[in-house]
């Protein structure tokens, strides 16, 4: 049995905190040998909700769970964490500028940003899922400067995932046979779906599709899967947002498999144009419990023209939060 990991999560009374705490205390997340000990961190106003689901999370008798424990305080809730799921974060609300929407977020990701500085384990993931995602993260990372950059991504887990099943569905494959699809850029409706590399059933994926289809289809279906969900479901996607951010994690600790890559946002090293410390989201693989830049792949103008353009959003973010004074 491996040494018990502290995991932190906040907004551990929200939706998609419903559906992710079962799965990291069943082991879900880090394997059937490694005891979890839950750290939940929401505001004073939901502790109670939180309480609710950890008398639940007990009732589940899970053989991974060592202990559950509540806060509304960041510093005490990131003590000693192996890995923070930042999945709170402030909603944009009826008239909310984006400005608003990007200060009101400073507030909760540099705090916690500071406190993970203060307390985590010196081998801390960070994977950041409320919105802006990336942009939350570069705060976060900023606010923590004794934390090496390469431990604070954000997730884009979940569009990565959209992007195979839709795929699997067009093409009649199994989503196991689709290999080296990349997400690039931003966690929003500018993100890129790029199919260009990525081979299903072993053959290069733009032979198997027609362009059209990729172009005013996919993309957009993609791209715009979480408005679907909310007219569909009358709420935001919250399990299969849980499922990608264990994915996420999973993949980071345990590694990527053979001839295939995945997508996650990470703090830029200048790869492929991206300005250097921005949080894009890449072609990655993980190897040794590290995530590494897929290096060498040849853009054609259709992705360097779309991949440049949720870069730009990225900056722009990047500029607003520069001059409201949150990096
Ligand atoms: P929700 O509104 O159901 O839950 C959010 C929870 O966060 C609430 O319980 C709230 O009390 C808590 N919270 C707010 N401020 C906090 C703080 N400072 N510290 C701790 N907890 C705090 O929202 P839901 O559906 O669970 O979504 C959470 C976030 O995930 C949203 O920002 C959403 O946009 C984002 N999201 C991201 C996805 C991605 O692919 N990156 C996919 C789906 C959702």
């Amino acid at each position: 049995e491996n040494a018990p990991v502290t995991v932190t999560v906040t907004g551990a009374a929200g939706q998609i905190g419903y559906a992710l705490l079962f799965r990291i205390a069943s082991g879900d997340m880090l394997g059937p040998d490694t005891p979890v000990r839950l750290r939940l961190l929401e505001i004073p106003q939901a502790v109670k909700a939180a309480e609710g689901t950890a008398m639940e999370l007990a009732d589940c008798a899970f053989p991974t769970l060592e202990s559950v424990d509540i806060f509304d305080d960041a510093r005490k809730a990131f003590d000693g964490v192996g890995v923070a799921l930042l999945v709170g974060a402030r909603p944009r609300g009826p008239g909310m500028e984006r400005g608003d929407l990007l200060e009101a977020n400073g507030g909760i990701f540099g705090p916690q940003g500071e406190a993970i500085n203060a307390g985590a384990a010196s081998d801390v993931r960070v994977l950041v899922v409320g919105n802006p995602a990336n942009t939350n993260a570069l705060i976060a990372a900023s606010h923590a400067p004794d934390v090496p950059a390469d431990r604070f991504t954000a997730m884009t887990r979940l569009d990565h995932n959209r992007a195979l099943s839709q795929l699997a569905t067009k093409t009649g494959m199994p989503v196991s046979a689709i290999r080296r699809m990349t997400i690039w850029g931003n966690h929003s409706a500018t993100q890129y779906p790029d199919v260009f590399q990525a081979t299903i059933g072993g053959r290069p994926a733009p032979e198997v599709l027609d362009q059209h289809w990729v172009e005013h289809t996919f993309i957009p279906t993609v791209a715009r899967r979480g408005a679907a969900i909310i007219e569909a479901r009358g709420a935001s996607s919250a399990a299969s947002a849980a499922n990608a951010a264990i994915d996420h994690v999973r993949t980071w600790v345990h590694g990527t498999p053979e001839g295939d890559w995945t997508s996650a946002a990470i703090v830029s090293d200048g790869s492929y144009g991206v300005p250097e410390g921005l949080v894009s989201s890449y072609p990655v693989v993980s190897r040794e419990g590290r995530w590494e830049i897929v290096q060498g792949l040849e853009l054609n103008e259709f992705s360097r023209a779309r991949i440049d353009a949720s870069i730009a959003e990225l900056v722009d973010e990047r500029d607003a939060v520069r001059d409201l004074g949150l990096l």
